[in-house]
Formats: structure tokens, C-alpha cells, sequence
């Protein structure tokens, strides 16, 4: 596998399109497609998956499955196979673990091997290795595990030795992570006793459901005004489940937010996973007046999932909103393409509480904010809220900084598309990340790329 800072960056420019039409169905969901691997890997027997995310964040985190023993194998485009060693068995591997741009995949599996008594290396690519660890490595090392190594500031390359027997405890997360409550569940599950992770504000919980889809006894309770309470019991016998992967909302927010800035577009995204600790994005879009109707409501795999049809703004264009600190954990993901959004809506957007935003593929919040200076947007950043003062048009004729970040290549590629000049990202690498097809869904729907 190719890590994609050692070779030549790759810019790529979007123009102005024509009216975006038709029905597209993006990638499988990132955060359930990295679960599905481990969980396979932690049941004994063979986990069957369907839809499952192809980017290279996922491959690590197949990768580094096979490393502690499992079997990972594609069957077909999306449908893959992965038996286990099991819960208790894994091995050690003998080469760094090396999960290039994945702070997901890295952060769960430092969970795993933390409750393993083996010792493993964990490495990544130039953004990963900025990124914090200690947050991870603090509640495994209360649970027994040991940080053996760690570069600067509690950072990858990490090497962590586990324990046969983790201690059950008790954590509070000190901020809204659901990486940070995973790595502790997972490390939890081969206590002999009880793990409880408190969070205030609730994250997503595919963690939670896919264990109990794999038969651990986890509980979830109302914490405080917004938070929750999440108990697993240890040493479960976890059981081979079979996964469907729905539709990542995180990936479906570039066509959505397309369609709302190209005039008269009119486009459908098929099956895209609900879930109301993932669908911020939605409420805020719809505060801002965009046309988006849920149709086809239904369950796939355990998720509530829909068709999500969008039509642009021609008359009624966006208006400009204030987006609550609360929010942010179910949109943590999306507020680069908020903030296209914001540029094209009329009046100010003031997105609050995003400090969380600065520790990502790279420092989001100065990222966005370079991009859209870059395009003649009016914004600032004051303490941890963005302020977009949205025109109604955009200028564009920008060169946008990556930092090998591809959710800001993707948003910044959205807002070319409906810009008066075109928009010009300047690494389009990262993108493969987490939506390999992105151009091409993008231009079967009509989006312009030089
Ligand atoms: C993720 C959790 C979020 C999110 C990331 C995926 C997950 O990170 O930004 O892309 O799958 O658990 P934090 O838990 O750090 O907020």
C-alpha cells in the first residue's frame, strides 16, 4: 500500500457546472465499515460484509486484522470475509501496525491490543503522526496496558503493551470522542469485569450497537442533559455476525451540498444512514431553508437509512444560521462542508464549540479558513467558533491547502463547482481515503472537474 506523503501531490481543479441531476449512492459508512473488521476479528468463525467502505483508511484497519491473526478476505467489489482468531487470542504481530492517514483505526485498535497481552507498534503517515494520543493512551494505561514508547507529545510511532487482564474501570471522556470511548470498550471487553465510559455529550455509537449485534452485553442510559452512560459487561463470547455497511452520511454531505449550490440541480442519494448522532448536518441545512426531503425511510443492518432528495435553492436561497456547540459531535466531520454551504448562503453562519476541529487530518478550523480567504469568503474564526459572512455567490480562482486532509479537498472541490471561477485543491490524494469514486459519482451527476 502506497503512503501517499512520499509521493508527488496531485492538484485538481472543479469549475462551474451545469445543473447536477440523477441518483448516486456513495461509499459505505467509514465508521461502521473500520467495526465490522475488528468485531470480525475479535468472534471466532466467519463475519460476512457487505458494502463495505474500500478506502485506504479502511485497508489499513484490514490490514492490521490480518497482522493480529484474522483472516480478511474480499469476496467481491464490497463483500468481504473475515474470521477470527477471537476475543483473547490474538497474536502479536511482528511488524509496526501502519494505519497511514487513519486516526480511527489506529485509536479502536490501540483499544484492542491494550486488552491483549501483546506488545504492538503503531505508526501512520504525516498527518497521523501529528495527531494526539494521549487521550487514547491515558484511560488504557488505568485499564493495565503500558505505553512502551511514544514520539512527542504522546504521538505515533506508539509502541503499547497490553494486558491479559484489564482492569474494569470506570471513564469519563474529557471530550466528546467516540474514539476515545471505543478504544475503552474494546479494551473493556476482555476484562473480567464491568467497563463504564460516561461521555456528556453523546458521540456516535456504532461501537455500542455492533457489539451487542455480536452478542456482548452492553447497556446505554441517559447521562446528565446530553450525555450517556454506557456499561459492558467483560469476557462476552462474541458470536461471527454478518454486517451490512450503510451508506456513509459523512461522504454523502459532498453530493448534498453540491446540489444546493449548483442552480437547478435536482438529484436523489440513495440509502444513506440517518442515525441522529450522524445527521447534525441535516437539521443545520434545513435550518438554513435547503429543499432536502428524507423519502424511502427504512432499516438496513440495524440502521435507520433513507433516500435523501435534494433540490437547489433558486429562489429561496440559504440563509445564514447559528449552529449550537452541542451539535457538534453529531456533525464533527461535516463542518468543512458547512462552511462551503455557509459561503454560498445569504448572512452570517456562526458555528460554535468546534476546538475539536483543530486535532483532525489536519488544524480544520485553519484549513477552512484559509480556503475560503483563498476564494474571496468573509469569515473568522473567534476563540472555537468559524463566523461565515455568505454573500449569496461565491468569487472562487483560489488555491486551496490540503494538508492531507480529504474532507477539506472534497468541500473545497464542492464549492468549485458552484463558484464564479474555478477552485483549484492542491493534493487530491487523500480523497481515496475515504471515497475512492468521489470524482467520478461526482461527474456522472454532471460535476465539472479541469
Ligand atoms: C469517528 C469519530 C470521530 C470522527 C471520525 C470517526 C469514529 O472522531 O471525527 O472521523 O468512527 O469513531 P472523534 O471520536 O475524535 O470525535
Amino acid at each position: 500500500m502506497q503512503t501517499a506523503s512520499h509521493s508527488p501531490s496531485s492538484p485538481l481543479t472543479a469549475g462551474r457546472s451545469r445543473a447536477l441531476s440523477g441518483r448516486c449512492r456513495p461509499p459505505g459508512d467509514k465508521s461502521v465499515s473500520h467495526r465490522s473488521l475488528i468485531l470480525g476479528t475479535l468472534a471466532v468463525g466467519e463475519t460476512r460484509i457487505e458494502g463495505l467502505l474500500e478506502g485506504d483508511d479502511v485497508l489499513r484497519t484490514a490490514q492490521a486484522c490480518r497482522q493480529l491473526g484474522a483472516r480478511v478476505e474480499q469476496r467481491g467489489p464490497g463483500s468481504w470475509s473475515v474470521s477470527g482468531p477471537g476475543l483473547g487470542s490474538l497474536l502479536e504481530p511482528a511488524e509496526t501496525l501502519d494505519f497511514g492517514n487513519a486516526g480511527t483505526g489506529s485509536r479502536l485498535m490501540m483499544g484492542v491490543v491494550a486488552g491483549h497481552p501483546i506488545t504492538a507498534r503503531f505508526d501512520g503517515d504525516a498527518s497521523l503522526r501529528k495527531r494526539p494520543m494521549r487521550r487514547i493512551l491515558d484511560p488504557l494505561a488505568l485499564q493495565g496496558a503500558r505505553v512502551l514508547e511514544q514520539a512527542e507529545g504522546g504521538r505515533c510511532p506508539v509502541v503499547l503493551r497490553g494486558t491479559a487482564e484489564p482492569l474494569p474501570v470506570e471513564y469519563k471522556t474529557p471530550v466528546a470522542s467516540a474514539q476515545i470511548k471505543s478504544a475503552v470498550l474494546l479494551a473493556g471487553l476482555n476484562s473480567p469485569g464491568r467497563t463504564v465510559v460516561i461521555e456528556t455529550e453523546a458521540s456516535r455509537d456504532h461501537t455500542e450497537k455492533m457489539l451487542s449485534h455480536f452478542g456482548a452485553r452492553v447497556s446505554s442510559e441517559p447521562w446528565g442533559e446530553h450525555g450517556r452512560r454506557i456499561t459492558l459487561e467483560g469476557r462476552p463470547e462474541l458470536r461471527p455476525s454478518d454486517v451490512r455497511v450503510p451508506v456513509d452520511p459523512s461522504s454523502a454531505a459532498f453530493p448534498l451540498v453540491a446540489a444546493l449550490v449548483v442552480p437547478g440541480s435536482d438529484i436523489v442519494i440513495e440509502g444513506v444512514m440517518i442515525n441522529p448522532l450522524r445527521s447534525g448536518l441535516l437539521t443545520t441545512l434545513q435550518e438554513m431553508g435547503a429543499r432536502i426531503a428524507l423519502e424511502n425511510r427504512r432499516d438496513e443492518g440495524g440502521e435507520e437509512v433513507a433516500d435523501i432528495h435534494v433540490r437547489a435553492a433558486d429562489s429561496n436561497r440559504l440563509v445564514g444560521v447559528d449552529v449550537p456547540a452541542e451539535r457538534a459531535p453529531s456533525m464533527i466531520d461535516e463542518y468543512p462542508i458547512l462552511a462551503v454551504a455557509a459561503a454560498f448562503a445569504e448572512g452570517e453562519t456562526r458555528m460554535r464549540g468546534l476546538s475539536e476541529l483543530r486535532v483532525k487530518e489536519s488544524d480544520r478550523l485553519e484549513a477552512i479558513a484559509a480556503g475560503l480567504r483563498a476564494n474571496g469568503v468573509d469569515c473568522e474564526i473567534v476563540g472555537d467558533d468559524l463566523i461565515v459572512r455568505g454573500a449569496g455567490r461565491v468569487q472562487g480562482g483560489g488555491l486551496v491547502a490540503t494538508h492531507l486532509d480529504h474532507r477539506i479537498a472534497m468541500s473545497f472541490l464542492v464549492m468549485g463547482l458552484g463558484a464564479e471561477q474555478d477552485v483549484t485543491v492542491d493534493d487530491d490524494r487523500m480523497i481515496a481515503t475515504s471515497f475512492p469514486d468521489f470524482r467520478s459519482l461526482m461527474e456522472r451527476l454532471g460535476a465539472r472537474f479541469v
